[in-house]
């Protein structure tokens, strides 16, 4: 029988030293991309995948995180007063059912791997999503639910897997691949962050896991690898043989918010996806394009 999903795990705890001074009092998760904060749109994006129960590994200072999915009762009394209905309603949007969000603390930052194993007891022995929020999937299809039908479909491990230019396979978890339909490709073996002639193949995993709890104990071995670091890719790796594992070609767009040009093409991407904004921004972008670079521009 294979088990519903109906857990995730979003760990948060890094320090998003790469966006500073923005993140200097304020968790990297909290960046908005237009109005919404990242985490949001991995909770969002969880969400319609089934996900009931979310996990947040967190670190000092990250206890914005979890306020933004409380109910902001004083906020609430205001907007309903001044009959600020639409907002009103996306205050709502991003509240949580009561019970549906734990925290655990990640002390010192040991990997992800390590990130991972502080939620072991919220995991206990149910499949679950991982979603690192730095990620960002513009998709048709949410793609933790792409990969929540892979799981069933398969009853294994499924990532989110995409091409990268393979000089860059030293920036990720690539894969070993071995029976591949275009769509789901059969994991032979996975490697965290190869230099680009070791590397197995140019499929890279993205932020986006559905996972089986055996990967628990592998990383409870606190074994380091790339970067001296306990790496989830290394845990996934022994489980191959043992559970089936995928690999996903997942349908989207993948946006690296954890880098500063990523983190703004997806502002941009976001935002002419919008009914509301969506025209005013395109007729800005053509207009500056044009006054920056001509017409051939
Ligand atoms: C992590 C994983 C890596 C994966 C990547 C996706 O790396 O370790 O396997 O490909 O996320 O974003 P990080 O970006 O934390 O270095």
């Amino acid at each position: 029988m294979i088990k519903p999903l109906r857990k995730a795990v979003l760990p948060v705890a890094g320090l998003g030293t790469r966006f500073l001074p923005a993140t200097k009092a304020m968790a990297k998760e909290m960046l908005p991309v237009v109005d919404k904060p990242l985490i949001q749109y991995a909770v969002e994006e969880a969400r319609a995948a089934g996900i009931e129960q979310f996990c947040f590994v967190t670190g000092r200072g990250k206890t914005a995180i979890v306020e933004h999915f409380d109910i902001a009762f004083e906020l609430e009394a205001v907007l309903r007063e001044r009959g600020k209905m639409a907002e009103l309603r996306a205050l709502r949007d991003s509240q949580l059912p009561p019970g549906a969000v734990v925290t655990v603390r990640q002390q010192e930052p040991l990997g992800l791997g390590h990130a991972i194993w502080c939620a072991r007891a919220f995991v206990g022995d149910d499949p679950f999503a991982i979603l690192l929020p730095d990620d960002l999937v513009l998709s048709e299809t949410p793609c933790t639910l792409q990969l929540a039908n892979a799981y069933y479909q398969t009853g294994g491990c499924v990532v989110a897997v995409t091409e990268v230019p393979h000089a860059q396979t030293n920036r990720y978890g690539i894969l070993d691949i071995g029976a591949d339909d275009g769509k789901l490709v059969e994991v032979r073996g996975l490697v965290e962050k190869p230099k680009p002639e070791d590397a197995p193949s140019d499929l890279s995993i993205i932020g986006r896991y559905v996972l089986r709890p055996e990967v628990m104990t592998y990383l409870s071995r606190m074994e380091r690898g790339a970067g001296n670091e306990v790496q989830l890719t290394d845990a996934m790796a022994k489980l191959i043989g043992q559970v089936p594992f995928h690999g996903l070609r997942y349908e989207g767009k993948r946006f690296d918010c954890g880098d500063k040009i990523g983190f703004l093409e997806a502002q941009i991407a976001f935002a002419l996806k919008r009914a509301d904004m969506g025209p005013a921004v395109r007729t800005f972008l053509q207009g500056y394009c044009k006054e920056l670079f001509g017409a051939q521009g």
